[in-house]
């Protein structure tokens, strides 16, 4: 296996037991091994994300055999590779959606889920694209099938994922509206050209009726869940697309009317990109590469980072992402 020389030990932050950001723990632990299929990535940064904080509260049904180390998205320099991987090499800096793991100075990377850290942005910029674009172009884009010319609600619009929709939609001509619950975050929802809804002072299903003339949206991307599926129908355009990536708000839908879904000839679905297989994620990774490579190229949609932290104060950086004031990304830098 191609290598270069490595310690026999690293930095890695464990959750040591389900609750806090205290539980979030630096410890010495072992320097993991690619597989054959596989990445050895130095981390040079890894991107903080809500399903980190899911999974420290033990609320994450993690998939068989993942690492149980938070962390699913990295950018680094490879520092070995597995022997069947092709198309890398050592030394490369690389980001990539890793299978857990990536809060450590070491994480193994499938190579079908690296990419090559665009040469205009610095690491922790490219490590705050993967899991946050990934889950955008694999929801809003392929499953929610949103066009140029059509028009979107994206909720959580100050989010990291809420951002990076919110670009993606200006970069491809869909008109976007989006929710959040401070004046800060709207005026960055509107900064990124999109018209903010703040869902504490209006109920954000009469002022979708409201700015598209009653037709409603054609996709709604929605991380709130349960308490919102009534209204989102009722903002939805007919036939038009509601996707759900997240609960924030609650896993229960009570006393929804059916008819509702019938008279939009609406679709509801949702995902998460854990549990896919690693073929569905590989496929993600090539349609991301296609898609927007160039345009990160060109210097459009770069993420939005809020804030670094260093690898030995993840705990302080969930308690940010927890306290929900941040606007885009944070992400933790190693060395930490
Ligand atoms: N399905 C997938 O594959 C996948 C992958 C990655 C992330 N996600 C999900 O996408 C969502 C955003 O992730 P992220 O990493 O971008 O997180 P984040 O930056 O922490 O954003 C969470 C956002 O949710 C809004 N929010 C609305 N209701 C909330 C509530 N009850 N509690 C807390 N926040 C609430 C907050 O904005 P306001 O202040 O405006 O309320 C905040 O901007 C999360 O639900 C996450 O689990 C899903």
């Amino acid at each position: 296996m191609p290598a270069r020389n490595l310690p026999s030990s690293m930095l890695e932050i464990a959750i040591t037991q389900p609750g806090g950001p205290e539980v979030l723990l630096p410890r010495r632990a072992s320097v993991p091994s690619p597989a054959s299929d596989e990445l050895l990535v130095k981390v040079l940064a890894a991107g903080v994300n809500r399903p980190d904080v899911i999974q420290r509260r033990g609320f994450y049904p993690m998939p068989t055999g993942a690492s149980p180390i938070p962390g699913l998205e990295i950018a680094g320099e490879v520092v070995a590779l597995g022997r069947q991987v092709r198309g890398f090499s050592l030394g490369e800096t690389v980001c990539g959606l890793t299978n857990g793991g990536g809060y450590a100075e070491y994480c193994v990377l499938p190579a079908r889920q690296a990419l090559p850290c665009p040469a205009n942005l610095d690491v922790v910029r490219a490590a705050a694209i993967p899991e946050t674009f990934f889950t955008v172009w694999a929801n809003l884009f392929m499953m929610g099938r949103a066009v140029t010319g059509e028009t979107a609600l994206i909720h959580g619009g100050g989010s990291g994922i809420g951002t990076a929709a919110l670009m993606l939609c200006r970069e491809f001509g869909i008109r976007a509206l989006a929710t959040a619950g401070s004046k800060v975050k709207c005026d960055a929802i509107s900064g990124l050209g999109a018209c903010a809804i703040n869902y504490r002072e209006e109920d954000f299903s009469a002022v979708v009726a409201r700015e598209t003339g009653g037709r409603g949206v054609d996709v709604i991307l929605d991380m709130v869940g349960g308490p919102y599926l009534s209204r989102n129908i009722a903002a939805l355009a007919k036939d038009g697309r509601l996707i759900v990536i997240g609960l924030l708000g609650g896993n229960v839908a009570s006393q929804f009317d059916l008819q509702n879904l019938m008279l939009k000839r609406a679709q509801i679905t949702g995902s998460t990109m854990r549990a896919r297989t690693p073929d569905e994620k590989a496929q993600i990774a090539a349609a991301v590469h296609e898609a927007i490579w160039p345009v990160i190229g060109a210097g459009r949609c770069l993420p939005i980072i809020d804030s670094v932290f260093p690898l030995a104060s993840a705990a302080a950086a969930h308690s940010a992402m927890e306290r929900g004031e941040h606007i885009g990304k944070i992400v933790l830098r190693v060395p930490g």
